[in-house]
């Protein structure tokens, strides 16, 4: 029988997709993929160490694989990812049950490193921050059945948000070579692929730091040219780095969508100042502004942190205002959390728990209210939708994603399954959107042919 692997992925989306980049490894070398735990012969951890409470949670579940691993000592047990990074071989004695340790730039070792294990030649680990990545592997198959998928663009990050552990955990920036990324675009499509999404902790400086081409705006053009692919996205952009013609590229390229995710972090130009994030309040609301007049109808998305050190309760309200102005659509809004490493550690002013909490609790009553109040204008609009899969409200039901990134389940007797449609929006909730599939004259289609 082939050996079972089970991985648990915590975190983002880059955490995401090394947890298929490793998949893929492993299906290649005869490995087989199981969705339980309790029938794997090796199991992965993926852990996520943005903030503390990601870390606790990964490593709660680590803590409990230690019954497991007694009841049958053959299991192979890894920790992989940014936690995995952050604490290194400490981990081996803190968890002697734990088999591999492996930093989320060193993926590409991990079937090097299960054979040393297997062979009797002891806990492998595998920890260096300064791995070039290699060309993505494929895996015929792999991304059989998905609609959309995820594409790593670049490792690392190089910007030192005083806040953020990233640059620490996953390196310096690196980009990947365009005809990786254009090969692997294509491949996917092969696979059946209609949408993807570009991924790196800051795509727009692609490729800016070793000076090459294309730049990002480039890069974009060039996956809008290739046949098949009917949508491009991007996660994430850094508001310091977004330029006129990565704007323009929302008027220009047919596939690329709808959206962007701009974290804006703080409202406020003291608390931007102490995060090093390089923009002004003023200067994120031009961006927008210039970013609706390219493109209209887009659906704009971000990032807050409240109860950074030093933040004052003026400071506190810059926040509660912008969001009244921008008007996001979404909003990931966070309690400020230290980490290991960073420069905001050694800053003065750290708020109490019971502070941040209320300051959370307020900003994201808020913005329930402006997404909801966005979600209802939608009622009446006709939109495209590609269609995902059955929806969770059995089989007549079927799920997708408008152009803006907005999850609408509506009703039809055919699985369109990658097809893109036409949908009338009926009705807007706090976290979807429902529809009727329409015709292209806007009539309620009863059946599909
Ligand atoms: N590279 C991306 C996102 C990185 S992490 C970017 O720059 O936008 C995702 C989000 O987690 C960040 O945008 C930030 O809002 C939040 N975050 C990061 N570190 C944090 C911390 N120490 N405490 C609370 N939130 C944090
Ligand atoms: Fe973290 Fe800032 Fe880099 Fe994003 S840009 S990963 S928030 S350091
Ligand atoms: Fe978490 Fe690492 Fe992503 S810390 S947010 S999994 S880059």
């Amino acid at each position: 029988m082939d050996p079972l692997f089970y991985i648990k992925t915590f975190g983002c989306q880059m955490n995401v997709h090394d947890s298929d980049t490793i998949s893929q490894i492993l299906i290649n070398k005869g490995y087989k993929k199981t969705d339980s735990i309790n029938d794997a012969h090796i199991i992965l951890i993926n852990t996520c160490a943005v903030r503390q409470k990601a870390e606790q949670k990964a490593l709660t579940l680590i803590g409990r694989l230690a019954s497991l691993k007694s009841k049958k000592p053959d299991i192979i047990s890894g920790i992989i990812g940014c936690v995995a990074q952050e604490q290194g071989t400490s981990l081996l004695k803190r968890f002697p049950f734990i088999d591999l340790v492996l930093g989320p730039r060193n993926i590409y070792h991990i079937d090097d490193l299960l054979d040393q294990i297997k062979e009797g030649r002891g806990k492998a680990s595998s920890l260096d921050l300064t791995c070039e990545p290699p060309t993505l592997p494929t895996c015929n198959g792999y991304v059989k059945g998905r609609v959309a998928t995820f594409l790593k663009i670049m490792e690392g990050c190089d910007n030192f948000c005083t806040y953020c552990i990233v640059p620490f955990v996953r390196g310096r920036e690196t980009s990947l070579p365009a005809e990786d990324i254009i090969n692997k675009s294509k491949y996917l499509i092969s696979q059946g692929i209609k949408e993807i999404t570009l991924i790196g902790q800051n795509v727009n400086s692609y490729n800016t730091k070793n000076n090459a081409l294309p730049t990002f705006p480039g890069l974009l053009k060039e996956l809008d040219s290739i046949a098949g692919l009917k949508r491009l996205r991007f996660i994430t952009s850094h508001p310091k780095d977004l330029s006129d013609e990565l704007i323009g590229s929302f008027g220009e390229l047919k596939s690329l969508c709808s959206h962007i995710h701009l974290p804006v972090q703080s409202g406020s130009d003291n608390i931007l100042k102490l995060m090093n994030r390089k923009y002004t309040r003023d200067k994120y609301i031009s961006l927008i502004e210039r970013i609706k007049k390219t493109r209209p109808d887009i659906t704009i998305t971000s990032d807050l942190i409240v109860g950074f050190p030093g933040e004052t309760e003026k400071d506190f309200e810059d926040s509660l205002q912008l969001i009244d102005k921008i008007e996001f659509d979404n909003l990931f809004s966070f309690k400020y959390s230290e980490r290991p490493k960073t420069s905001a550690l050694e800053l003065p002013g750290k708020l109490d728990e019971k502070e941040k909490q209320r300051r959370l609790s307020i900003l994201q009553e808020k913005q329930k209210k402006i997404t909801l109040s966005k979600n209802k204008l939608m009622e009446g609009t006709i939109q495209e939708i590609l269609v995902e899969g059955p929806g969770k409200k059995g089989d007549s039901q079927l799920t997708g994603r408008t152009s803006g990134n907005k999850v609408v389940n509506f009703f039809a007797n055919k699985n369109l399954k990658g097809q893109l449609v036409r949908v009338k929006i009926i009705k807007g909730f706090q976290n979807s959107l429902l529809g009727e599939l329409v015709d292209k004259y806007n009539q309620k289609v009863y059946e599909v042919m």
